[in-house]
């Protein structure tokens, strides 16, 4: 080990809470390769989880960071900035009419969202909300209530009342745990963490329908299937379904720390002045850097890129996976896929890190590639390649 990965180790060891296990120490970024410290190149598709959705330090990102770094970076919310209301515009416009509170987290940003739907039901006596087994939707302590991967919640008891999971995609399910305390559905139209499983489109119609008719606000958790990951701005376009509320984090601002919450212009007015707030949450700098990512999205025509290269990788990862049976399937929606295998994926992410592509897990049994939307063929091929030889290593180590 090199002098500066030591140093770093050490004091990560010493200094910094033990609730991450790092497998490397990457130094620098440029699109979508990145370099450890002995100058190692390795494929990025793992995007911070899905965050540095235009690739490493992008150019035009860089540049509003550091004009509007030397502008004005803080006000707090207390005062206007010319910035976020413009960001919040075009957000709106590319979902639906309504409008936005800007927080700093994925986690924060379903809180929010959370709140909103309890004040929603406040009116009417109703506060509990109907999640689903293996979702993920964050940290906090409400956000852990909603998720339904019950080992993240374990040592934190008592949960926050108010929350219960039903089997994703199973409607009558759902429909028979809706009560009278019922005020909300919570889903992640593509389910990220619990391993990459995309709701039917009939499923979430149906869930639709429901919500219209007992008068339940429907929300999307988009912190991770959001962004153009899945080849539309918001997933719920890939799917055809409007919620009432939709979250977003990860990507908008490509690692500047940002989330957010969309609200339907009906329900524009349940939160009022004092009744949620955030420090940091939209701060001009981090809004200018969301901007610079939405209007390379649009410039560089990345969703038709995200919709062309997530086919080609899972047309061609399909046929790669054929030989090995351990493979159950490939699938996922634009760029966000899974392989998924009949045990436990971290050996096999490992080896195909050994071999220089950054891969993540998702569930237990699934490998998830959430590459750079601006990916060209010529990286994903390369990409391609150092599976299909990782898959051949494994399936040997596995005799
Ligand atoms: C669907 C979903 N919701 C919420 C979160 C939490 O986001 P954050 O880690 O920014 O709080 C995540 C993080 O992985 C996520 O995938």
């Amino acid at each position: 080990m090199g002098i500066l990965r030591d140093t770093t180790v050490d004091k990560f060891k010493k200094y910094i809470l033990q609730t991450y296990a790092p497998a490397m120490l990457i130094t620098r970024g440029k699109g979508s390769e990145v370099w450890d410290d002995e100058d190692r190149r390795y494929l990025d598709f793992a995007t911070g989880i899905s965050v540095c959705n235009l690739g490493h330090c992008h150019e035009k990102v860089t540049k509003a960071i550091c004009e509007q770094a030397a502008k004005l970076v803080h006000v707090s919310n207390l005062y206007y900035n010319e910035v976020t209301p413009l960001l919040a515009e075009k957000l709106v416009s590319n979902a639906f009419d309504g409008a936005v509170f800007f927080a700093n987290s994925g986690a924060e940003a379903n809180e929010g969202m959370i709140k909103l739907a309890r004040k929603f039901g406040s009116a009417t006596g109703r506060y509990e909300i109907i999640s689903m087994v293996d979702s993920f939707h964050g940290r906090t302590l409400a956000t852990l209530a909603a998720t339904g991967r019950a080992k993240y919640r374990q040592g934190f008891a008592p949960d926050v009342q108010g929350f219960k999971q039903v089997p994703f995609n199973d409607f009558e399910a759902l429909k028979a745990a809706v009560s009278d305390k019922t005020c909300a559905i919570m889903l992640e139209p593509l389910q990220g963490e619990g391993g990459i499983i995309p709701a039917d489109k009939e499923y979430l119609q149906q869930v639709r329908t429901l919500c219209d008719e007992k008068n339940l606000l429907l929300l999307f958790d988009e912190v991770q299937c959001g962004m153009g990951r899945t080849g539309n701005l918001f997933a719920f376009k890939t799917f055809g379904v409007e919620p009432d509320v939709v979250s977003m984090a990860k990507a908008i601002a490509n690692g500047m720390p940002m989330g957010a919450f969309l609200v339907r212009r009906k329900y524009a007015d349940v939160l009022k002045v004092g009744e949620h707030a955030s420090t940091f949450g939209g701060t001009p700098l981090v809004s200018r850097a969301a901007l610079a990512v939405l209007e390379t999205i649009e410039e560089e025509n990345l969703l038709a890129n995200c919709r062309e290269m997530g086919e080609y990788l899972q047309t061609r990862l399909a046929e790669i996976v054929k030989p090995y049976p351990f493979v159950q399937c490939v699938r996922g929606l634009g760029l966000m896929i899974g392989i998924v295998l009949d045990h436990n994926g971290n050996n096999l992410r490992q080896t195909i890190l050994e071999n220089g592509l950054i891969v993540l897990t998702a569930g237990e049994t699934v490998v998830r590639l959430l590459p750079a939307l601006n990916i060209t063929k010529e990286i994903a091929d390369e990409a391609l390649a150092i599976i299909e030889k990782s898959l051949e290593q494994y399936s040997k180590s596995l005799a």
